[in-house]
């Protein structure tokens, strides 16, 4: 890898892009006009290549089965960092929000997704229903104030399927404290009582005026989506009818209060019910029957891209193997293809990892794996397909040991996989800065473009 390479490549990239920019600009803008581009409408007439350069912090939107931002298509090398709020919320920990930001940013990351939910346990965002803790809340508002500072979008999760942070738990708990008569974690999905809490739990959360920046969230680019939930299982009705239902509910709810973000669920991606010739590719046979169904979930109205997590080590053996680098390759590929096929839209690997706790692991491994998930990312890249980007779960700054389950990545601590991370970065970003949405994938820039990103030109 030669890192002063890329400003010169990317300079000479420029030059011959802007030379004929300006003629293609109305051709391809008149092209465009066809298309159906959602939220938001972006005024592409008026842009030029310096435009497109300049510092715009504009709101993602989704054009097919890409991201789109300033007309340009936005692939995503991300990560996870679940605790950022809660971090926030303490003086004595606060400066660990800005490290790992300001450490991911360094490696050319794009996107953190994080809690906007911490119901009803220590330093709790939500008390009770409807009940906030203003200075958690202004916690909330520093992460997101944060990120923008070092251009990170976030995806912010608003419930929890786990008992971590509260979850579906806590508002049944809160519903039985109310006097209703409920029985299963999963009254949480079906009791209107607990819908209504959930409703009003988004609601406020989007339309949370940022104490920082004056920016309502619910208009604030630095969001990059809404997730409904964490991981939305429901063991209750393997049939997947009432997860379904609620899911039709609440993205309907957010997109009333939100037209301008995009919307995904957060699920893991297991093939349910609805798709038999598709159970072949889930980890296992349990993976059917917890009540989720990812091609009809994501058939949803107002379900804008698809989540797919990725753990061989919990789902298919703790020993790791060689069998799960190939059951990630396949995981990868048969979403990809459903988001192509039969969804039209993009499809993000939202949590992948492994643990250091599992027998057989080295960080050899999980370099391997890292790199695995990557490659199958540019190769969809390369086709202009769905496979939009992966966010690793998860990265820590340094110091913050008592909260790793075993999964963290410290890159201080990490040299080759910092590397590995930036070089995705790198590629991510010239294919994003170089190719124009206007860009049908066929044009000239391709061939340059995979001589860049395929040949190991960095
Ligand atoms: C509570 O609900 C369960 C299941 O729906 C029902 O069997 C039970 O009779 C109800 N109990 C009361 C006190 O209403
Ligand atoms: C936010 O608005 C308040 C009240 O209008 C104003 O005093 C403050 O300077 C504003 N802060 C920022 C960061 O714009
Ligand atoms: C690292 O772990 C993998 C998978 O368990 C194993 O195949 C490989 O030999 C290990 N490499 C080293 C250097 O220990
Ligand atoms: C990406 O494509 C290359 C070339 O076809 C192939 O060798 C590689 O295995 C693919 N990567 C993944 C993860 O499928
Ligand atoms: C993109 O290019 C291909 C090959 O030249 C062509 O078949 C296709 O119609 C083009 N698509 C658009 C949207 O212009």
């Amino acid at each position: 890898m030669k890192k002063m390479g890329m400003p010169i490549i990317f300079l000479f990239l420029l030059l011959i892009l802007s030379s004929n920019a300006v003629s293609r600009v109305d051709e391809e803008a008149q092209k465009e006009g066809q298309d159906h581009v959602h939220k938001p409408i972006t005024n592409y007439g008026s842009e030029t290549m310096w435009d497109m350069e300049e510092d715009e912090w504009q709101m993602v939107g989704k054009k097919g089965n890409q991201f789109v931002v300033n007309g340009q298509p936005f692939y995503i090398n991300g990560f996870n960092t679940y605790w950022l709020m809660m971090f926030a919320a303490d003086d004595s920990t606060r400066g660990k929000v800005t490290e790992v930001f300001k450490q991911a940013s360094s490696l050319g990351m794009t996107v953190c997704r994080t809690w906007a939910f911490n119901d009803g346990q220590w330093r709790a965002l939500q008390k009770s229903p409807s009940v906030y803790d203003e200075e958690v809340f202004k916690a909330l508002d520093f992460v997101v104030s944060e990120a923008k500072k070092y251009k990170i979008r976030l995806i912010l999760s608003l419930a929890n399927n786990w008992e971590a942070y509260g979850g579906k738990a806590q508002y049944v708990k809160w519903g039985k404290d109310a006097g209703l008569n409920l029985t299963s974690d999963d009254d949480f999905y079906t009791h209107s009582t607990l819908r209504s809490y959930y409703k009003s739990h988004v609601k406020t959360v989007l339309n949370r005026v940022n104490t920082f920046t004056n920016i309502t969230y619910k208009e604030d680019p630095t969001i990059f989506a809404w997730e409904l939930m964490n991981e939305p299982r429901c063991n209750s009705d393997p049939t997947g009818d009432k997860l379904q239902d609620w899911i039709q509910e609440m993205a309907f709810h957010v997109n009333k209060i939100d037209p301008k973000h995009l919307v995904e669920i957060g699920l893991e991606g297991f093939y349910g019910p609805s798709t038999p010739q598709r159970l072949q590719f889930n980890p296992n046979t349990y993976a059917q029957q917890v009540g989720t169904d990812f091609i009809r979930n994501h058939q949803v109205l107002g379900v804008d891209f698809a989540s797919v997590h990725m753990y061989a080590d919990s789902w298919v053996s703790p020993q790791i193997a060689d069998t799960h680098i190939s059951f990630v390759k396949s995981w990868m590929d048969a979403h990809i293809e459903d988001a192509e096929k039969y969804l039209g839209m993009p499809v993000v690997f939202s949590e992948f990892g492994v643990s250091s706790k599992d027998p057989g692991y080295n960080s050899t491994y999980r370099d391997t794996l890292i790199s695995t998930v990557y490659s199958a990312v540019l190769n969809s890249t390369k086709k202009g397909g769905s496979g939009a980007g992966s966010l690793l779960w998860q990265v820590f700054p340094e110091g913050t040991d008592n909260m790793d389950d075993g999964y963290a990545i410290v890159f201080s601590k990490s040299p080759s996989t910092s590397s590995i991370v930036t070089l995705q970065s790198t590629r991510l970003a010239l294919f994003n800065s170089v190719c124009s949405t206007r860009c049908n994938w066929s044009c000239k820039k391709k061939k340059m473009l995979e001589k860049i990103l395929y040949h190991d030109e960095l």
